[in-house]
């Protein structure tokens, strides 16, 4: 069998790509002939992309329904593999729409880039030094960008930190960069490295890393909503949960994850659902989001939950959200791929900062969905419709049969492959 060190393997074309990966993995015509399969993305759209392509992988696009928020109406586009994603934001966002829908604010949107320093012969000599010339290197900075300059954006600020480490004294230099409506990678790490050459000057030391960090703790999103007892008891069809009891036992699950790391981390899961899939409806970044909300999670020294709850005075639930938002509307794939380009339209979003505020309407949405049913009804109930004609696909069904095998398996509480084909069967024989 081949193996794994192909050079090159960029020069080649497709043809010569595919044939080298359906030797490598035993892969069949069929395989090639789906990897074939392109859609709205053509191969020359990804090549250009990404390095060394031989296809794309397609999620499916839903629409989270509902949505308002700063009392404007949206449709947001979701991309997830997950079931019951969309249903639950759409769900959660109509039960916050009756008391007016979410309230978002985006900060400015300030993200940091750092730049390390090591062997630093005097610490607080190197530390006064930069503060002294932070306008010179401020404005070195913003020589790298005079387009976000242009626009209002640019680096505004300077701040020092000392890392005692195992490896001596770290002088870390945080400089402030307003990235206007761009994510910002790019933008700071092209600056990071106009100023480290000078800062060398400056300090004698050995500037090694100048990179953007995803812990945006000054370019964050706040989202906030209203769930009020009547429309949380309304959304239970059977009507089997007083929407006082329902509310208490959503504060109870968010106190859980308050108290525990581990339940912490699945609440945070169950936020970054909806933030991911729209993000990656809308080509951003949703590594750095996921990096950036769990970093927030922790800033205070113990992983928390990204959301909160109280009860207002009216006996109704509110909830609160806020975490980094680095997101971005100019560069990036929301620009490249046609589909993310689609979805911002769909959005209607006119700022990076509006895009943030959506972002965290969709996560608060999330969470409370994933509340609502975990503390009362449990999440399997939800899940078994799709799941069970995931399954039904699974064992082979087709066209209406998926349906049918799909409701059997679900009056019986018996969803699996093995019966799903036994089914099939029975049905096919008929
Ligand atoms: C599953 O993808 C997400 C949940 O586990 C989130 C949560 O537990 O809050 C349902």
């Amino acid at each position: 069998m081949a193996g794994s060190e192909i050079s090159g393997f960029y020069k080649k074309g497709l043809e010569e790509r595919l044939a080298l990966v359906k030797e490598f993995a035993g892969l069949s015509e069929e395989d090639i002939a789906e990897l074939k399969k392109y859609g709205a993305m053509s191969f020359e759209i990804g090549d250009r992309m990404v390095e060394n392509v031989i296809g794309t992988q397609q999620l499916p696009l839903g629409i989270a329904t509902n949505f308002l928020i700063n009392g404007k109406d949206y449709l947001v586009p979701m991309a997830v593999e997950e079931p019951s994603i969309v249903a639950a934001a759409s769900k959660a966002a109509g039960i916050a729409r009756a008391s007016g829908g979410f309230k978002a604010e985006a900060s400015p949107p300030v993200m940091i880039g750092q730049i390390q320093l090591v062997k630093v012969p005097d610490v607080e000599k190197a530390i006064k030094e930069i503060e002294k010339h932070s306008r010179e290197i401020i404005d070195l900075a913003n020589e790298a960008d005079p387009v976000l300059v242009k626009f209002g954006g640019g680096a505004k600020k300077i701040e020092t930190r000392v890392l005692e480490t195992e490896r001596g004294k770290m002088v870390i230099v945080h400089l402030l960069v307003d990235v206007r409506d761009a994510m910002g990678a790019n933008a700071i790490n092209t600056m990071g490295e106009k100023i480290g050459p000078r800062i060398e000057e400056l300090t004698g030391a050995e500037v090694r890393l100048k990179i953007i960090t995803n812990l945006a703790i000054y370019r964050t999103v706040k989202a906030k909503a209203v769930f009020t007892k009547k429309v949380l008891e309304e959304s239970f069809r059977e009507g089997n949960f007083k929407g006082e009891e329902i509310i208490e036992r959503i504060l109870d699950a968010h106190h859980f994850a308050a108290n525990d790391s581990f339940r912490a981390c699945t609440t945070n899961k169950g936020i970054m659902n909806g933030i991911d899939a729209a993000a990656i409806a809308t080509g951003q970044d949703f590594r750095a989001l996921e990096a950036g909300a769990h970093g927030f999670a922790s800033l205070k020294g113990k992983y928390m939950p990204l959301t909160k709850y109280h009860k207002d005075k009216e006996g109704n639930l509110v909830g609160k959200i806020e975490l980094p938002a680095a997101v971005g509307l100019v560069g990036g794939a929301i620009k490249t791929s046609p589909i993310a380009k689609i979805g911002a339209k769909i959005l209607g979003v006119n700022t990076a900062g509006e895009l943030a505020e959506i972002l965290a309407a969709v996560g608060l949405a999330q969470n409370l969905a994933a509340l609502r049913v975990l503390s009362t009804e449990g999440l399997q109930r939800g899940h078994m419709g799709l799941h069970a004609k995931n399954i039904a696909v699974m064992a082979g069904a087709k066209g209406k049969e998926i349906d049918e095998v799909a409701a059997r398996m679900a009056e019986e509480k018996n969803i699996r492959v093995d019966r799903a084909k036994e089914l099939l069967k029975g049905f096919r024989g008929k």
